[in-house]
């Protein structure tokens, strides 16, 4: 039997040339935006393959940010998938506009275009298509409905749809830069885009201080150097973060080849990046998500719901049946590039002996 201290469901990968990033930052006297937040600005961009970003405090922000900048207003629809934590819906709401919930593809989590489509309205001014989980969503599929399309990459980066990257396709993208995300700043996120009039109405509704215009709507949105300086560091790294994410789900595919878990789906023509590694148990078969979730930790392996709770529940609306299968069955491992192989084995070992 292996043992050892309790594995996290996830964790920021930290380093000492981190720690030294942010020392210097706060040795340079300069602690709000400045050079560092420009530099991460032009790294994220470059990453992602579009023309510029936006550093602002939260993913969240982002979400907003992009929503006023495509020139979302109060009244007008937004279409988001149910199955997607609160921040897109919050976002929507917070600028006035109406949400319009859709129902998820069956096997890969996202958002369905065949649902979106039914949803269209003549007051429909954009969709928000999260990448959950490191798996692009359909973007030729949702391009074809011709909405403006803001990529939430909250969750996905560096995976390609069609050969694409997520986040260069749609009008705008956002990151969040989260503790646990797969770069972190702490807090903090990002609008990016290929369009220079979003990125300058973003800039715009950034910040307040010495504009030429009084702004309704601008606000102080801003992300200091500080989370700047350690965002430019884990940038070096992230694409060997996502080289062991990748590596680390290959281990876990053979382990529970052939056991009836069901493994992450990765449809034809997308790459995934294994933000998270979510199973499904057999709908009916096992006790509920949160009896088998209890013995996991338990025995020292935290799994979670990789998302607490659909849209449409907290709504009290009917329908949506893939996204409540999804909630019923999908289980999220632990997977984060600090994660020693021996580590990935005692959660196969632990869950092999649960699944059972
Ligand atoms: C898909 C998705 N969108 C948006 C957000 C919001 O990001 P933040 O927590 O940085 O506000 C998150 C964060 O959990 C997320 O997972």
């Amino acid at each position: 039997m292996i043992s050892g201290p309790p594995i996290a469901h996830s964790r920021p990968t930290l380093d000492a040339q981190d720690a030294r990033a942010v020392a210097q930052a706060v040795r340079s006297g300069w602690l709000a935006q400045g050079s560092r937040v420009e530099a991460f600005q032009r790294k994220m961009a470059a990453f992602v393959g579009v023309r510029g970003g936006v550093a602002v405090n939260s993913g969240t922000t982002a979400l907003e940010l992009a929503l006023l900048a495509i020139g979302v207003k109060s009244g007008d629809e937004v279409i988001l998938p149910s199955y997607v934590c609160a921040a897109p819906w919050l976002a929507v709401r917070r600028i006035g506009a109406k949400p319009k919930l859709v129902d998820i593809e069956p096997d890969s989590f996202a958002i369905d275009p065949v649902q979106a489509k039914k949803v269209l309205t003549r007051r429909t001014r954009a969709i928000i298509v999260p990448h959950l989980f490191g798996l692009p969503a359909d973007l030729t599929r949702l391009q074809a409905l011709h909405v403006p399309l803001i990529e939430d990459c909250a969750q996905t980066l560096g995976a390609t749809e069609r050969g694409r990257k997520v986040g260069s396709v749609g009008a705008a993208a956002v990151c969040s830069f989260y503790a646990t995300k797969l770069l972190c700043t702490g807090e903090g996120g990002m609008l990016l885009s290929r369009k220079a009039v979003i990125l300058e109405q973003g800039r715009v509704l950034r910040e307040y201080d010495e504009e030429p215009l009084l702004v309704p709507g601008a606000s102080n949105r801003k992300m200091t150097d500080l989370q700047a300086a350690l965002g430019l560091s884990q940038v070096r790294r992230l694409r060997w973060f996502l080289q062991r994410r990748k590596a680390i789900a290959g281990m876990y595919r053979k382990a529970f080849a052939g056991t009836g878990v069901a493994l992450p789906a990765v449809p034809s023509g997308r790459t995934h990046c294994y933000y998270r590694f979510v199973i499904r148990l057999q709908d009916g078969r096992h006790s509920s998500l949160e009896k088998v979730m209890a013995r996991l930790d338990h025995r020292g392996v935290q799994c979670r719901r990789p998302v607490f709770r659909p849209l449409h529940r907290y709504l009290n609306l009917k329908g949506f049946p893939e996204s409540e299968k999804a909630h019923r069955t999908a289980l999220s491992l632990p997977i984060y590039p600090s994660m020693s192989d021996r580590m990935v084995r005692r959660v196969v070992t632990v869950l092999r002996e649960e699944l059972a």
